[in-house]
C-alpha cells in the first residue's frame, strides 16, 4: 500500500470540543486518511490541566501543559486553538501564525473581536485561519457561503446560532417551564458559554452574526454598532400570545445587505408558525441564506456540543492539510474583500412590523389614546387582541401587531405613550415580526 503523507496537529484546548477532536480523529482516522490522501497524525494536546479524565483514549505521553513549546514544534505543521476567550487563545494563535501555521479556530469571540488583526497577521506569514466551527457547530455554513455560494451577492441571513437559547425557548413554549429553570438544565447538557450572559443576552449570536457577515459582505462589522437583544427574562405569557396568533419567537441573526447599507441585528424575532426556521427546536440551528443567484438556501444541524462542534473543527484541519500540501491557502477567508465599505445601518431606521404587548389601564377610551399615539407616529394597526382582565387587576394584557413601521418611529410611540398618565403600568414588550421579504 502506498504511503501516506503525513501533517502533524496540535490541539491546544481539551475540553469538551478538545476532547471530541481526539475523539472524532481516533475513531474516523482511517476514514479522514483514505478520504485526503494524507494522514492527520496527533504531535500533542495542551491543556492546563492533564489530568482529569475526557472519556478519550488519548495516549497520556501526548498531554503538555505547554501549549507555546507544542505549537513550536517542527513536526507540528496545523495548530487547533480551541481555548476559547480572547486571552492566551489569541496569543497562541498570534505565536501559531507567525510561525507560518494555519491555525483553526472555533473561537467566535475572537475572530468577531480580533478577526481583522489575525487574519492580517495570517496575510503577512502567508498562511490562514479557518473557523468553521465558530458558527453553526457542526452546520457546514462557512464552507457554503465561501466555497457553495461564493458566485452570489448574499441579500440576506436569516440565523438561529445559539444553541443555548433556542433550547430554552423551546423547552417553554412546549413544556410551559420558566426561563431560569430551563437555562440551569442547557448548562447542565453542556451547551451553554461558561459566561452565560453571552447566551442569553445575544452577544454569542451576535459573535456568529459578526463572522458571517464579515464573510458575505467582506467588510469588517464594528460589533458596537450591531443591534443586540437577548432572551433573558424572557416571558411565558409572550411565548404563549405569539403562538396564539400562530407564531414562534426566535432569537434571530438578521443579515440584510443593501445597495448603501447592511443591516445586522440580533433579536427575539417572531416567525410565522409555518416557516421552515420555526420548525427548528431544541439545540438545534439553521441558517437561512438567500443569493441573488441561486435563490434561498437552508442550512440545518447541531448547532452546539461536543461532537458536532468536532466535526467542524476536523473538517477545516483536513482542509488546512490538503492547503499546505497544495502550497498555500486557496481562498481569502479575511473578509476584508469589500472593494467598498458600507455602513451599517442606524437601528431606528430599519423597517418592520412589530409584535406589542401592552399592560394597559381598563377603561373606556385607553384603547383609543394609545392607538392615537401610533397613528400619530405613522404607525398603522393590523390587529388588537384584549385578554380579559384578572379578578382585582385594574390593568388587562393588549397585544397588538403593527404595519410595517420604522423601529424609530415605534421607539418614540412607545416613550409617548409610557409618559402618559394612567395608561401603562409596566414597560410595553416589543418584539420584531419577520416576514422574509
Ligand atoms: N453556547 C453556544 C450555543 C455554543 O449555545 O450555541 C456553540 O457556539
Amino acid at each position: 500500500m502506498k504511503k501516506l503523507k503525513e501533517i502533524g496537529v496540535a490541539v491546544l484546548g481539551y475540553g469538551t470540543v478538545g476532547a471530541g477532536v481526539v475523539e472524532t480523529l481516533l475513531k474516523n482516522g482511517d476514514l479522514l486518511a483514505e478520504r485526503l490522501g494524507f494522514r492527520m497524525v496527533l504531535k500533542g494536546v495542551a491543556d492546563v490541566d492533564v489530568t482529569t479524565d475526557r472519556g478519550v483514549a488519548l495516549d497520556p505521553s501526548l498531554l503538555t501543559t505547554d501549549g507555546s513549546a507544542l505549537l513550536s514544534r517542527e513536526d507540528v505543521d496545523v495548530v487547533v486553538e480551541l481555548i476559547g476567550g480572547t486571552g492566551v487563545a489569541k496569543t497562541f494563535i498570534l505565536q501559531a501564525l507567525e510561525k507560518g501555521k494555519p491555525v483553526v479556530t472555533a473561537n467566535k469571540k475572537l475572530l468577531a473581536e480580533y478577526g481583522g488583526e489575525l487574519h492580517r497577521v495570517a496575510d503577512e506569514h502567508h498562511t490562514e485561519i479557518l473557523f468553521e466551527a465558530a458558527v453553526g457547530g457542526g452546520i457546514p455554513i462557512i464552507k457554503a457561503l465561501r466555497e457553495g455560494l461564493c458566485a452570489n451577492h448574499i441579500e440576506s441571513i436569516y440565523g438561529i446560532l445559539n444553541g443555548t437559547c433556542n433550547y430554552i425557548l423551546t423547552r417553554m413554549e412546549e413544556e410551559k417551564l420558566p426561563f431560569e429553570e430551563v437555562l440551569l438544565a442547557a448548562q447542565n447538557a453542556g451547551y451553554a458559554e461558561a459566561e452565560p450572559s453571552l447566551d442569553i443576552d445575544g452577544y454569542d449570536t451576535a459573535h456568529k452574526a459578526a463572522v458571517l457577515a464579515s464573510l458575505a459582505y467582506g467588510q469588517p462589522i464594528p460589533l458596537e454598532k450591531v443591534t443586540v437583544r437577548g432572551i433573558r427574562g424572557m416571558s411565558s405569557l409572550d411565548i404563549d400570545y405569539a403562538s396564539e396568533m400562530e407564531y414562534r419567537i426566535k432569537l434571530l441573526a438578521i443579515l440584510r445587505g443593501g445597495a448603501d447599507d447592511i443591516e445586522v441585528s440580533v433579536q427575539p424575532t417572531l416567525v410565522a408558525h409555518n416557516h421552515p426556521l420555526a420548525a427548528v427546536s431544541g439545540v438545534f440551528n439553521a441558517v437561512q441564506v438567500q443569493g441573488d443567484i441561486v435563490g434561498t438556501t437552508l442550512y440545518y444541524g447541531r448547532g452546539a456540543g461536543r461532537a458536532a462542534t468536532a466535526s467542524a473543527v476536523v473538517a477545516d484541519m483536513a482542509d488546512a492539510g490538503l492547503n499546505l500540501l497544495a502550497g498555500g491557502r486557496r481562498r481569502d477567508l479575511s473578509g476584508v474583500s469589500a472593494a467598498k465599505i458600507l455602513p451599517l445601518r442606524e437601528p431606528g431606521a430599519v423597517v418592520a412590523r412589530y409584535y406589542l404587548r401592552f399592560s394597559m389601564l381598563d377603561h373606556p377610551g385607553v384603547l383609543a389614546r394609545v392607538a392615537s399615539v401610533l397613528g400619530g407616529h405613522g404607525i398603522g394597526i393590523d390587529s388588537v387582541i384584549q385578554k380579559e382582565r384578572a379578578e382585582n387587576m385594574a390593568y388587562v394584557p393588549v397585544i397588538m401587531v403593527t404595519d410595517q413601521a420604522k423601529e424609530k418611529d415605534i421607539a418614540d410611540a412607545l416613550r409617548d405613550i409610557a409618559d402618559m398618565q394612567n395608561v401603562t403600568d409596566q414597560e410595553t414588550v416589543r418584539y420584531r415580526i419577520e416576514d422574509f421579504k
